[in-house]
């Protein structure tokens, strides 16, 4: 086989893969048995993108009425949580203090080990536009959970001005090629974020954006198959982060 026929299969391979297998659905768990652990990654995946995680169809919504009139965006990912306030919980003291995706609103520290019922209580605050019926209570109360006790002070573990992780990509190599290479290829290749002709791989984001890809090391990818290691310790998914920053952009 040449070598092109090979990607192309080993492409189907993949994508077919991802196909077949089903994204878990908690409904199999009793409530009771279901860990902090992983209440708080299902909590992060909410605040990635909280309509793929409860199956709700928003490509019809106007612009969230408090993303400010001068903002890029509009529409449906107005209303994802990470679009306000950042993939590194800072908002406007965060990644997000220019560019793009600049709303100059607040980030989410100041709510770092506070109750989950008072954050809840400041999520379905009326003016914020979140009710029980786009967002249910079990997944409400995870989201609450991830905001108090699963999200991270990234600036420790990322320098914000060269966006490198502060981590040995060499002992990151080991959990790649373990876990992430059998989805996404042992060069991070094999599947492709963006739509072709264009690119995007583990490699473009992780060095674009290393806060979403450490939010989703973490936390893992909405509505997908992918796993979620935030139960590694901080160390292990920093040199994680570090090993696919070395991987191909292009
Ligand atoms: C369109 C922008 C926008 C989106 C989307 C958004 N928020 Fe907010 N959020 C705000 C604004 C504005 C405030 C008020 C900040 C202030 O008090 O200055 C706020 C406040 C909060 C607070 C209280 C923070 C504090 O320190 O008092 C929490 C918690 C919160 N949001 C969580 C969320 C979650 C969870 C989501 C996703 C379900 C979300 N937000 C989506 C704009 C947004
Ligand atoms: C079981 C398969 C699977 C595994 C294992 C897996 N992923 Fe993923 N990952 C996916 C899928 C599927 C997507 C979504 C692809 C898409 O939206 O086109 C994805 C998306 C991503 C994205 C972001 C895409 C975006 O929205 O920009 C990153 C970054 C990523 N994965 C990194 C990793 C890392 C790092 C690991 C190892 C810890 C890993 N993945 C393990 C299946 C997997």
């Amino acid at each position: 086989m040449n070598r092109s026929w090979k990607g192309i299969t080993s492409l189907l391979t993949g994508a077919t893969l991802l196909l077949l297998i089903p994204v878990a659905n908690a409904d199999g768990v009793e409530a009771s048995e279901r860990t902090d652990s992983w209440k708080m990654t299902q909590g992060g995946k909410i605040y990635d993108n909280w309509a793929k995680v409860v199956y709700a169809d928003t490509s019809q919504f106007d612009t969230h009425p408090l993303y400010p009139k001068e903002g890029k965006k509009s529409g449906a990912t107005t209303w994802r949580c990470k679009e306000c306030h950042g993939w590194d919980y800072k908002g406007a003291d965060g990644a997000y203090s220019k560019g793009s995706h600049f709303t100059g609103i607040k980030g989410l520290r100041d709510m770092v080990g506070k109750s989950t019922d008072s954050i809840i209580e400041a999520i379905l605050a009326p003016s914020h536009g979140f009710t029980e019926q786009l967002i249910p209570a079990a997944a409400l109360s995870e989201l609450a959970l991830f905001i108090s006790r699963g999200q991270i002070d990234m600036d420790q573990y990322i320098d914000r001005a060269t966006k490198k992780a502060h981590g040995d990509p060499q002992k990151g190599a080991a959990f790649y090629q373990n876990i992430c290479a059998n989805c996404h290829g042992y060069d991070g290749r094999l599947l492709n974020f963006d739509k072709a002709p264009k690119k995007e791989f583990v490699g473009t984001v992780a060095q674009a954006n290393p806060w979403e890809t450490l939010h989703k090391i973490r936390n893992g990818q909405p509505a997908s198959p992918m796993v979620a290691l935030g139960m590694l310790s901080i160390q292990d998914q920093i040199d994680l982060l570090a090993y696919c920053q070395t991987l191909a952009a292009e």
